[in-house]
């Protein structure tokens, strides 16, 4: 396939996706669940202005595009809060799709126009990562949704592994390259360029993220109630949200999951908590959390070769053999499910499954320079936004593959949990 066809096989994967995320009767996309949502009919506009905007109209609120400059201030980001979204006029489940479609014409136009190896390209790799980002943003909506469920229970995983969970590698101290380039990565953002060589000690990671299992023990140990394995802040949030136990978990040894309520699966990841939840649990186990540093060199560095690897696994793209990624299963996959993921230095299961919280706040590599989407990263870098973000690795069972890499960093606020986030315990040597 030439870039062409593979950037169009993408744009249509992710709009499949979208589509089949708001499948649902008028009444139900334009409903919140939850204040910290959009509805499900805002995203969708949202993707289809997004795409209008970088691709059509080549980032330049100048020029005309189909929707009036009313409707389409309705779906910035920056106006307009999610919890307000719901009270906004916003284009009717109908129109938004016919927009949305509209659009996609345009684009496939313009990418059939594009002449090969043109640098516009990146814009439409950029486009499709925003497509699939709100795609799991919407999962994210859905999953807080109550009620008889939506979803089914998703599709089938492999079985996990004993003897995996708690265990750990050693990634010994020494320089790696940190970051990727456009020219091994085209496709990378800007916060994940340019590659640079950085030197950290060694460190000891967590093969396997922490599972549900191991998150019980901190529950009936009562980790919850005990302040010393919590910081100052996470204690006061701990205390002010009256955190007991991950999101969406009962008392009783169930959870809800897309409106299902099942046994909490042992071997699972656990998934739905805050970095504040994360760093209380490493205390109590005796680890701590990783960097985003340390976490991306047990993930790509390969230290017999003196480079980076592509994926954990080696230069071959992801499959259902050494990942769960897609959104399709709806859920984590066991720890050990994946033993064929291992990076260099042993560590497995690191891309898909859970978002893992590392320590680091955003900040840009040295030599930062902002995409056309300038607002993508840069107003969220620590000492620019207002708020405290965390970074976090690797991507979640909800992320589409072919927009992950080592080197993909997202962020979130520290009391966050509605998203995929797990954990990973580092230590000291
Ligand atoms: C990178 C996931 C934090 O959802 O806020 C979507 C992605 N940016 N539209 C977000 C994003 C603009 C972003 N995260
Ligand atoms: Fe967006």
């Amino acid at each position: 396939m030439t870039s062409h066809e593979v950037l169009a096989t993408e744009l249509t994967r992710a709009r499949d996706r979208t589509l089949r995320l708001v499948d649902f009767d008028d009444a139900e996309v334009r409903r919140q669940y939850d204040p910290l949502m959009s509805p499900l009919v805002w995203d969708l506009a949202h993707i289809g202005q997004q795409e209008e905007f970088w691709l059509l109209r080549g980032g330049d609120p100048t020029r005309p595009g189909l929707l009036s400059p009313q409707v389409n201030e309705l779906y910035d980001a920056f106006v307009h809060s999610r919890a307000s979204r719901v009270d906004l006029p916003l284009l009717p489940p109908t129109d938004a799709r016919a927009y949305c479609e509209t659009v996609r014409g345009k684009t496939l136009d313009a990418l059939g126009a594009l002449p090969d190896g043109h640098p516009d390209a990146f814009t439409f790799g950029m486009v499709i990562s925003h497509e699939n980002q709100h795609d799991e943003t919407m999962l994210q909506a859905l999953s807080l949704r109550t009620g008889a469920p939506l979803l089914d229970r998703g599709a089938a995983l492999p079985a996990g592994r004993s003897g995996v969970a708690g265990t750990s590698v050693l990634v010994p101290g020494g320089e790696f390259v940190l970051g990727v380039d456009a020219l091994t990565e085209p496709f990378s953002l800007d916060n994940e360029r340019p590659a640079h060589v950085v030197d950290i000690p060694a460190f000891r990671i967590g093969r396997v993220p922490v599972s549900n299992r191991e998150w019980r023990e901190f529950i009936d140990d009562g980790g919850y109630g005990q302040r010393r394995w919590w910081s100052e802040q996470g204690w006061a949030h701990r205390q002010q949200a009256g955190l007991t136990a991950p999101l969406f978990w009962s008392g009783d040894g169930t959870r809800t999951r897309f409106g299902h309520v099942e046994d909490i699966p042992d071997d699972e990841p656990v998934q739905h908590i805050t970095y504040f939840e994360a760093e209380a649990y490493a205390a109590w186990a005796g680890a701590r959390l990783p960097t985003e540093m340390e976490w991306e060199k047990a993930c790509a560095w390969d230290p017999a070769a003196g480079s980076r690897r592509r994926y954990p696994w080696g230069a071959s793209e992801p499959t259902t053999d050494v990942a769960n990624l897609g959104g399709d299963a709806l859920r984590p996959a066991p720890v050990g499910a994946y033993p064929a993921s291992a990076s260099a230095y042993g560590a497995e299961q690191m891309l898909g499954d859970v978002w893992e919280w590392t320590t680091s706040a955003l900040r840009p590599w040295p030599g930062f320079t902002p995409m056309i989407y300038d607002r993508y990263s840069q107003p969220f870098f620590e000492g620019v936004a207002t708020g405290d973000y965390r970074v976090l690795r690797g991507g979640s069972w909800a992320v589409a593959a072919s927009i992950l890499r080592p080197s993909f960093r997202n962020w979130d606020h520290p009391i966050r949990r509605q998203i995929f986030s797990g954990v990973r315990l580092a230590w000291d040597v």
